[in-house]
């Protein structure tokens, strides 16, 4: 036998035993013969080093070590997931995931549908793709920010039991799976041990070990800890593996990966409760750390019908467990102001360690929270510290409460500024009705007036995530609100050097830097740029979302709050805290000045193609919450009835060719409303002049005379107004533009044209005046 072929032979046994051992947990030779196979390939390869490949067992070593990570961009997002805590959260969860499907409800007599749910551990670790490419692992990356993470290839084929190639056959050309590095708990102990005796570092957690393992450009070091890896779904994918998640995994599995041995089924949310008690109850005896466990809905059709809110997929939830918690008392309860004005109490603690970190204050989020403990000044409390979590006060411990326990009560004034302390409202929609009720936020009005708010606000402004001013600490903010030299955050473009070189701090050099850098944020994207207005609710996600979707601030500025929930991500409260925020005469200012003192966004543009997509008429009767219709009713509706005019109009009987009894008779119902049909047409009236059609009317268009055509409009027009000219336009089939281009048909122009109207000549279009294009409608049988 040649070299060639004894070291393929050995490859092949090797990987089988290493499949046997990772994966099926059945090994299949005992340790001492693996290592005699494993030594006999290092031999060979040593001899002919021309012969090693990358996907030789004997390469997981390690490389020269790198001076920096590169990026990857990731194909499909990485998401997290959104949580359970309680029982309640997970029936919320279950819920919401019925009603997504359209499936029946539950009565008083049943739990209705029964989804069929997976069941995972939720390992406590860190979050990797692996890039398949026809089989061979091509590329492995961290999670990141969850759109681009590090580069980690190297150091993902140190981890023993990730295939360095895929076994068996079928797989897609491009596959990239998706899991969890960890370390086992007696890995952990081994590297901590291992540590101290080397005199090293040691390490808090599993998952700190882990992450610092992983994490490492040396991956040498990467070689020698004891990572293993944990396959729990998939990302990019050339080709369609199964129907189901669980399927999935087998498949993967099948081919080598390994995956969880505690994989189950779940028959509805009763299997999913007694799924997480079972390994709650055996949490202690697992081999590794978890945090909690993971229902997905195993139908991959199913997901994609529920799909996404933000970051969190719709189809998922983790379900955690209770951390570690210890007994306190609350010394005291001070009121913080936060950002956006929000009056957070904060229990002051008698110094206690929970999870060997010592905990003196807890944040008790808001005056609903203290209620709902019955918090007193005083009392003996249960806090809470998971992970990396802030510590939670859980429970008032009522039989210790001390006689001279005082009451909590929000000051009716701000602690910091002295300007007022309102509460916020709250705006719910449910079965088509809006009510407005009080929300559990208290605000302080004093907005930018308010120091403690406007720090927070430049803070935020110039963070790295949102505007990136470098050289703007927390301590120089404070100095320059102090010294009174800004007041907002357009007051940044007019410090001059000699305002800040003598503040504490600032030397000639960082007052240059300062001033450099904030000169060169003045260009950022749109999605930045909202990010870094500080709107309460809206994250770098919502501000990327609205960015993307809306393509423009003027018209993010002007959406309607129930435009705004048409987008996929915004629910009707964060909607109106964005409406409110725009609307609001101080913020506009602001917004203004940072304009006129040179800020100039960068990607404005058109309707993003996705938002674009998704505003179909459908989509707005499933958001406008008629009862007993769900996304498939509103599309069995608007498959008959194709204008929101008509479905208005429609009566009993038409509604009936559409729909079964129930949701025909709720859809009428509804538009008897008078505000429910204002509702439907506010949004449709903002959406058309966003430039949106209905992609039904489309079609329709295609078949009429000015179909495909763009017209303009400008001047003033006496005989009817330009809205009534548009829609007689949009109703031959054109599409009417705000601007002229060489693609324009025709120009509509009364007096008073300026710009484009020039901009027509120059072009050498056709321009019609207000007579001529009376006559044009009337020959298009449209009377005026
Ligand atoms: S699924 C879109 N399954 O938890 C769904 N995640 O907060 C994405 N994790 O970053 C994740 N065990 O690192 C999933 N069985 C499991 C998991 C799991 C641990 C981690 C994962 C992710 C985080 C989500």
């Amino acid at each position: 036998m040649t070299a060639e072929s004894r070291i393929l032979e050995l490859r092949t046994e090797l990987d089988q035993h290493n499949y046997r051992y990772y994966v099926l947990d059945e090994p299949s030779v005992p340790d001492a013969e693996y290592d005699r196979l494993f030594n006999e390939l290092k031999a060979l390869e040593a001899e002919h080093p021309d012969l090693v490949t990358a996907d030789s067992p004997t390469q997981r070593v390690g490389g020269s070590a790198l001076s920096a990570f590169s990026q990857v961009r990731h194909e499909v997002p990485m998401l997290s997931l959104g949580n359970a805590f309680e029982e309640s959260d997970l029936h919320e969860f279950d819920r919401r995931v019925v009603e997504g499907l359209d499936l029946p409800a539950g009565d008083l007599f049943g739990d209705g549908a029964a989804v069929d749910y997976s069941c995972e551990p939720k390992l406590d670790g860190l979050a990797v793709s692996l890039l398949y490419r026809d089989g061979q692992l091509v590329q492995g990356a961290t999670r990141g920010d969850g759109a681009t993470g590090e580069d980690i290839s190297v150091n993902v084929r140190t981890v023993r039991n990730i295939p360095l190639k895929l076994q068996g056959e079928g797989w897609p050309a491009v596959l990239e799976v998706r899991g969890e590095v960890y370390m086992s708990k007696a890995g952990f102990e081994r590297l901590n041990q291992t540590q101290i005796e080397t005199g090293g570092k040691t390490f808090a957690n599993p998952r700190n070990a882990a992450a610092g393992s992983l994490r490492q450009l040396d991956s040498k070091i990467t070689a020698s800890r004891p990572l293993e890896f944990c396959c729990y779904g998939v990302g990019q994918v050339s080709a369609p593996i199964a129907d189901t998640h669980i399927d999935t995994l087998e498949q993967l599995k099948a081919w080598g990966m390994p995956i969880s041995r505690e994989l189950r089924h779940a028959a509805g949310v009763a299997e999913c409760l007694a799924y997480y008690r079972d390994i709650g109850a055996r949490r202690n005896d697992l081999p590794y750390e978890i945090d909690g466990v993971v229902f997905k809905v195993n139908s991959l059709a199913s997901q994609r019908e529920l799909g996404f809110r933000a970051r969190e997929p719709r189809w998922a939830i983790a379900h955690k467990f209770p951390a570690m918690e210890e007994l306190t008392r609350v010394l005291d309860v001070e009121f913080q102001v936060g950002r956006t004005g929000a009056v957070t109490p904060v229990a002051r603690l008698k110094p206690v360690k929970v999870a060997g970190v010592t905990v003196s204050n807890a944040t008790l989020h808001n005056m609903d929270e203290v209620a709902r403990l019955g918090l007193m000044i005083g009392d003996t409390v249960i806090i809470r510290r998971a992970g990396d979590v802030i510590p939670q006060v859980m429970q008032v411990v009522s039989e210790r409460r001390p006689e001279d326990a005082r009451p909590v009560h929000i000051p009716t004034q701000c602690p910091v500024c002295g300007s007022q302390v309102e509460r916020t409202q709250l705006v719910k929609r449910s079965k088509g009705k809006e009510t407005v009720s009080e929300g559990a936020v208290y605000r302080c009005v004093g907005r930018l007036a308010c120091a403690a708010q406007l720090k927070q606000a430049i803070i935020h402004y110039v963070s790295r995530r949102a505007m990136d001013i470098d050289g703007l600490g927390e301590k120089s903010v404070e100095q320059l609100v102090d010294e009174g030299l800004i007041r907002s955050p357009a007051d940044l473009y007019q410090l001059t050097f000699e305002q800040i070189v003598d503040l504490e701090g600032f030397a000639e050099l960082s007052s240059k830097n300062l001033l450099a850098a904030i000169e060169a944020s003045k260009n950022p994207g749109l999605a930045r740029f909202i990010y870094a207005l500080g709107i309460p609710d809206v994250g770098e996600e919502t501000a990327k979302v609205l960015a993307r979707s809306l393509g423009s601030l003027q018209r993010v500025m002007a959406a309607l709050p129930q435009v705004l929930t048409y987008l996929p991500d915004i629910g009707l409260e964060v909607a109106h805290e964005i409406h409110s925020f725009f609307e609001d005469e101080h913020n506009r200012t602001v917004i203004a000045q940072l304009l006129e003192r040179g800020l100039q966004l960068q990607d404005e543009g058109e309707l993003g193609a996705e938002f674009a997509a998704s505003t179909t008429l459908a989509g707005l009767i499933a958001k406008l919450d008629i009862p007993s219709v769900g996304p498939t009713g509103a599309q069995k509706l608007v498959a008959k009835l194709d204008s929101l005019e008509k479905i208005i109009a429609a009566d009993g009987i038409d509604l009936r060719q559409a729909l079964a009894a129930k949701p025909a008779e709720a859809v009428r119902a509804f538009f008897q409303v008078p505000a429910n049909v204002a509702l439907a047409l506010a949004i449709e009236a903002q959406l058309r002049d966003f430039g949106m059609h209905w992609s039904s009317e489309k079609k329709i268009a295609a078949g009429l005379p000015l179909a495909g055509q763009t017209w303009v409009l400008t001047g003033s027009l006496e005989r009817m107004s330009r809205d009534v000219a548009k829609d007689k336009l949009e109703s031959l089939g054109a599409k009417v533009a705000g601007s002229v281009s060489a693609k324009t048909h025709c120009v509509v122009a009364g007096p008073g044209a300026g710009s484009k109207l020039a901009k027509a000549s120059e072009l050498g279009l056709k321009v019609l005046d207000e007579e001529a294009f009376v006559g044009f409608l009337a020959g298009h049988g449209i009377a005026v």
